[in-house]
């Protein structure tokens, strides 16, 4: 009888759990600008997607060119990132970001990365970006992602080492985020 009882019962946890984790499954959008032949961001944006994916999520992560503005409001959340280039975010995600209309992302979750140098006065490509998205209406949950680059050449810096594997912590906190 009580083998019975808790038989059923562990089966209805089960479906719950199930229910719940098909609930928090979202559609996600991670945009990406990159410019050098090392492609950093989009490496990061790579690994954020790589995390998201494994965490049931459905993403796509696609380079900025690619991405038609229209189709941005189907999408539950989006995660863009850019290198940081004379301080600030690249011109693509910045254009990007204003022809986005302003009133179809209420509520909707956004985040920001970027690549940069780890200097005092390097800038930072990802503030600049977390900036804008509210003002299209996502909510922002988590600060943003900094992932840093190193290198002679200014035109071929590549990640620093740990930056890949703090790039693939930050889906799984914002994954923590999004079930609280
Ligand atoms: C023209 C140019 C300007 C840059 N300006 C900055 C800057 O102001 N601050 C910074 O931290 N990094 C700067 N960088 C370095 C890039 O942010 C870095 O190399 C980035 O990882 C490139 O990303 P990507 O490989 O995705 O193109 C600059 C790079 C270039 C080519």
């Amino acid at each position: 009888m009580f083998n019975s009882f808790q038989h059923k019962l562990s089966k209805i946890l089960k479906t719950h759990r199930s229910l719940r984790r098909k609930e928090s499954c979202l559609k996600i959008l991670v945009v990406y600008d990159t410019s050098s032949s090392k492609r950093n961001t989009e490496k990061v944006a790579a690994a954020i997607s790589e995390v998201l994916k494994v965490k049931g999520h459905n993403v796509d992560c696609m380079y900025i060119k690619d991405v038609d503005p229209g189709r941005v409001k189907n999408y539950d959340g989006v995660v863009a990132g850019a290198p940081t280039q004379w301080l600030r975010a690249t011109k693509s995600i910045v254009q990007f970001l204003d022809t986005l209309p302003k009133d179809e992302f209420s509520g909707k979750i956004g985040a920001a990365f970027d690549t940069q140098l780890e200097r005092m006065m390097s800038g930072n490509a990802a503030k600049g970006i977390e900036k804008k998205l509210p003002k299209l209406g996502f909510k922002i949950i988590m600060p943003p992602l900094v992932t840093y680059v190193e290198g002679s050449n200014v035109y071929e810096m590549h990640l620093k080492e740990g930056e890949l594997e703090k790039a693939r912590k930050y889906p799984k906190d914002l994954v923590i985020k999004l079930s609280q």
